[in-house]
């Protein structure tokens, strides 16, 4: 009998643990490392998710290990208002990574993070409204949780007031086309906005967007939409929010994802790969708008910001980058893999679309090529045949598209490992469309 049955465990699992969301693997995870996770029986599975697309330096990294037990052993948690050597060294080498953005504040989750960065937009603004993609994800909170819209919009009551919404740009379904097909994004943009308009009191605070919408399916906002999307902001005396949860720290072949684009913007949020796997997030911003925060009081003050231990993880997540050149070795892993799932799309009728950059892709599954028709019970097939083959990949499903694989490897992942990943999904996406 597999040890991954041990009804012990999952007698125990059934009975105390409140169930948040899809059903658990029907497995037990006893460590990881590197690009692998073992499982009780101590088989090796290939990790294409990143644990929960952060752990960007693979598992149990030697660098972050020594960090933590060197921070823990020194200082790891303080009260609120007391400062650490660690604190100070993180916003400084984030501030000169992103030049414009000077002023930083270090807490622990991506959610919390928006929640900071709404609250700042809205002091500054004087507004309240903020306006999300439709197919958004920024977390489980409050003020987070009324810009998301991916997911988890019914039964929770009211969302905030002022909460309004626009298409993302999608190139594979695209709303609006210029006469050869193609994605006219910028009449969807200026479509989109005067709803926005039409729908304002007047009090418009902000946008927040992914640069990449991840949970969204992989919708990569196409060269010049950020640049437009600010301009959009600007005349309407609006913040631009970037959450660069799952594009920041070099996951896009760049060290921020808004980089490529040459747009800064008024807010950004980083969180999961900023600590590699550990609690950690900011939030940055400019001189200017820290300080008209600041005379207004802005408030922000919770248990675990700027604790020591965390920061410190986020030096080490940075020196690590650097020292061994990840930004451009995810272009490098990125172009192989993007190659790789190209050739799966020659091969497979199914495989509709690939989009992405970088370490963050996306392979579309569709019922059929032609016309498009999601092919969801296809993808749920494809991705239990690949767990059964040793590779763990998570697909979205939204309405309106196919299942979307996200595949999101550690930046760290080896090119032996990535031709073993596309090879696993080779053959069970051929074992889940003979068995169909
Ligand atoms: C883009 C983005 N922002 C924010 C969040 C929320 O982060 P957390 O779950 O750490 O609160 C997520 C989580 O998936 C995310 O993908």
């Amino acid at each position: 009998m597999s040890l991954n049955a041990d009804p012990a465990f999952w007698a125990a699992a059934n009975t105390h643990l409140t169930r948040y969301g899809p059903d658990f693997e029907t497995l037990i995870v006893e460590r990881a490392q590197g690009s692998f996770v073992y499982d009780a029986d101590d088989r090796a599975i290939l990790d294409f998710t990143s644990g929960q697309m952060s752990a960007v330096l693979g598992h149990t990294h030697p660098d972050i290990v020594a960090t933590v037990d060197r921070q823990m052993r020194s200082v790891a948690h303080l009260f609120s208002g007391m400062l650490s050597r660690p604190v100070v060294d993180l916003a400084s080498r984030l501030a000169a990574l992103a030049p414009g953005l000077d002023r930083v504040q270090l807490l622990t989750t991506g959610a919390e993070s928006n929640e900071a960065a709404i609250r700042m937009a809205k002091l500054v603004t004087g507004g309240h409204e903020i306006v999300a993609f439709a197919q958004s994800w920024h977390g489980m909170t409050g003020a987070a949780a009324s810009a998301t819209y991916s997911a988890g919009r019914k039964g929770y009551g009211p969302a905030a007031a002022g909460s309004f919404v626009i298409p993302a740009p999608n190139s594979y379904r695209p709303r609006f086309t210029h006469p050869d097909g193609s994605n006219d994004w910028q009449a969807e943009l200026d479509d989109a906005f005067a709803l926005v308009d039409s729908q304002s009191t007047g009090n418009l605070a902000a946008f927040i967007a992914e640069p990449i919408l991840s949970s969204g399916g992989i919708l990569e906002l196409p060269p010049g939409y950020l640049a437009a999307l600010k301009r959009k902001c600007e005349e309407r005396g609006m913040l631009l929010i970037l959450d660069e949860a799952q594009t920041g720290i070099a996951r896009t072949g760049d060290m921020f994802a808004f980089q490529r684009d040459g747009v800064t913007p008024d807010i950004m949020t980083l969180s999961k790969t900023l600590g590699a796997g550990l609690p950690l997030a900011a939030v940055m911003t400019t001189q200017a708008i820290e300080q008209k925060a600041h005379e207004r009081g802005f408030l922000f003050y919770t248990t675990h910001v700027s604790d020591p231990l965390p920061a410190a993880v986020g030096v080490t997540v940075l020196d690590v980058v650097e020292r061994d050149g990840l930004v451009a070795q995810a272009t490098a892993r990125g172009d192989r893999l993007k190659s790789g799932l190209l050739s799966l799309q020659q091969k497979y009728d199914c495989v509709g679309d690939v989009r992405g950059r970088g370490l963050l892709l996306g392979l579309e599954i569709v019922a059929d090529r032609q016309t498009k028709a999601p092919g969801f019970e296809l993808g749920a097939a494809i991705m239990e045949e690949a767990m059964r083959r040793g590779l763990s990949m998570n697909i979205v499903k939204l309405p309106g598209m196919g299942g979307v694989f996200r595949i999101a490897p550690p930046l760290t992942v080896s090119d032996a490992e990535i031709d073993r990943g596309l090879e696993i999904m080779s053959d069970s996406i051929g074992a889940a469309v003979a068995a169909h």
